[in-house]
């Protein structure tokens, strides 16, 4: 039978801590970026949901995060996909005739409110990849502002419904990630490696 004897007894601790140490170094560093970008954010904002950020860019494959320009696309990438998704939702919510009049009138203003979202990001997309990060950054609040406006129109008369409550909430998110990220890389001068860990 197999067993530690006394003598080779420091040999298996050796191996065990061996074992340890290295599954611990193999661990992705990928993770730790996505991890400490949402966890700076949420630190700032009492709005910013961690486990909505960590849980979001999870979708990055490993091999694309390699840094915070890189996530941030991603995360603009998300928000754009997101808002075309609701795009048809709201379409075809319009087309149930499940609402009354006020609910279409709030879901054709939502439309609106969306129609303009996507051009924002697609402006904001181009602003950050020229470096126009203020630009970005203005676009992507008022992404923000457009979920909150059209939130509202439901919720202006008391019982009505907030069918798009959900696509709201994760079109604010995934834009409020974004504004984050571009803060974040914008406060950077430079592509160095960050070395404050
Ligand atoms: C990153 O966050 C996720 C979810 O909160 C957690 O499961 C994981 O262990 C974290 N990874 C690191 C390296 O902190
Ligand atoms: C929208 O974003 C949420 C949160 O990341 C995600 O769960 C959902 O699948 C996304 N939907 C689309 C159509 O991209």
């Amino acid at each position: 039978m197999w067993h530690c004897s006394f003598f080779s007894l420091p040999l298996c601790c050796l191996f065990l801590l061996f074992i340890s140490t290295h599954c611990y170094l193999s661990s992705p560093p990928v993770v730790d970026l996505i991890n400490s970008t949402c966890k700076k954010c949420s630190d700032e904002s009492a709005d910013f949901n961690y486990n909505f950020c960590v849980a979001s860019l999870q979708v990055i494959p490993v091999t694309h995060v390699t840094n915070l320009q890189g996530i941030g696309i991603i995360a603009m990438e998300l928000a754009l996909e997101n808002a075309t998704h609701t795009i048809s939702t709201i379409e075809k919510l319009l087309n149930s005739e499940e609402f009354d009049p006020f609910a279409m009138d709030s879901l054709r203003d939502c439309l609106e409110l969306y129609a303009d979202a996507i051009a924002m990001l697609v402006d904001a997309f181009g602003a950050f990849l020229s470096k126009h990060f203020n630009t970005a950054n203005v676009l992507m609040r008022t992404v923000m502002d457009a979920t909150s406006t059209c939130d509202e129109e439901f919720t202006e008369k008391k019982g009505e419904l907030a069918p798009l409550a959900k696509e709201n909430y994760n079109l604010y998110q995934l834009s409020d990630i974004s504004w984050c990220i571009i803060k974040q890389v914008s406060s950077v001068p430079s592509d160095l490696p960050n070395v404050s860990s």
